[in-house]
């Protein structure tokens, strides 16, 4: 138990030293990597996403790094008995892409359902995990716990492999992740050695597949209103399509306490340190800063703060998903172009694939 333990600090430790080198590598030279991240389509994105992942997106899209983002729709089906109000949802996080600024141009932005070719690489993948590996992958037992008993289905137990395909088909070499996803990274790591050595390669001087590596998200985590895990089931978000009156509904009743001086201690206040966090990202400050110029203001005055801050940041945000929640067609239009552009990336591989197996027979 303790082994596994320091395992896993010591190999947080090398991914975070690694991202940091990453870093140094983006900045001098963005074309050397490809991009892929994602989300399920099973709610609707809050602040959390945005200072947690989103930004870092667009950061990274903007410094010419390609990108490619994935609606992933057949993920939502891991933990859940059906779709929900699939298509809401996928146009939802479509508009909240848009408007928190990535580009179309530069990104492309696919969902899984779009494209056999990615799906039909969980065959030969499923083929290189075992079922030990998946059991005791700590991301799917954590989420089997948070369903409460619910038998594991298939598909829970093999989502890290369709995670997998979703990283290799367009082999990307990075992937933004929060920690809670490293393993999920290691299990496609994994996959890639693993059919380079069983199944070979396409052509003789390269493997199909390369190894992706992860690039540690350097934000913090948001945490809800009321202090405990951001999520939508606890009604302790804000989501960024919610109006400024809503916005500042909710952060009325958030969670302080009765000392009326303002500090940031996330260890022992996290509360009050969450929402001096909040109002410091929306106002590009350090959270140190911006509770020692609260002062004495009470939780009250750091609710006004947080509230205006955070109000201002996203007003323009809001307004182009307005916009943009109006203009159907060109939703469509973005989501069949993404499609298009990923399919054929999908189609090649799948193609490499075949070949390396020795499938090809006409
Ligand atoms: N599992 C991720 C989430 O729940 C979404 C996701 C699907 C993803 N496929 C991915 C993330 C591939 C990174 C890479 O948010």
């Amino acid at each position: 138990m303790t082994d596994t333990h320091a395992d896993t600090e010591a190999s947080l430790a090398r991914s975070t030293e690694r991202s940091l080198r990453i870093e140094e590598e983006l900045a001098q030279d963005p074309g050397k990597f490809r991009i892929l991240t994602g989300d399920r389509p099973t709610g609707n994105l809050h602040i959390g996403h945005l200072f947690g992942s989103l930004e870092n997106r667009v950061r990274l899209a903007r410094a010419g790094v390609e990108t490619m983002v994935l609606i992933a729709d057949y993920q939502v089906i891991t933990d859940r008995d059906g779709v929900g109000p699939i298509r809401e949802r996928v146009y939802s996080l479509l508009t909240d892409y848009l408007a928190a600024g990535l580009d179309p141009q530069q990104v492309t932005i696919f969902t899984h359902s779009a494209l056999p070719e990615l799906n039909q690489l969980m065959l030969p993948f499923l083929s290189l995990a075992t079922d030990a590996e998946l059991r005791r992958n700590p991301t799917v037992k954590s989420e089997l716990d948070a369903t409460q008993g619910r038998p594991m289905s298939g598909l829970m137990l093999t989502y890290p492999v369709h995670q997998a395909a979703d990283i290799l088909f367009c082999k990307a070499n990075l992937v933004p992740v929060g920690k809670d996803q490293l393993p999920h990274l290691e299990q496609a790591r994994v996959i890639a050695r693993r059919f380079d050595e069983r199944y070979g390669r396409a052509d003789a001087d390269h493997p199909v597949f390369p190894e992706p590596e992860a690039l540690l998200s350097r934000s913090g985590t948001v945490l809800g209103l009321d202090g405990a895990k951001m999520s939508k089931s606890r009604h302790n978000t804000i989501e960024l399509g919610f109006t400024a009156d809503e916005t500042a509904k909710l952060i009325k009743r958030a969670v302080t306490d009765s000392d009326r001086h303002i500090t940031y201690e996330p260890e022992t206040r996290p509360e009050v340190s969450n929402l001096v966090n909040i109002a410091a990202l929306a106002l590009g400050r350090e959270p140190l800063d911006v509770a020692a110029e609260l002062g004495d203001a009470g939780g009250g005055g750091l609710k006004k703060l947080v509230t205006e801050a955070l109000n201002e940041y996203l007003a323009p945000l809001r307004a182009r998903r307005v916009e943009l929640a109006a203009d159907q067609a060109y939703l469509e239009q973005v989501l069949r172009d993404g499609n298009e552009r990923a399919r054929e990336i999908a189609v090649q591989t799948l193609e490499e694939v075949r070949t390396a197996m020795q499938m090809r027979y006409y």
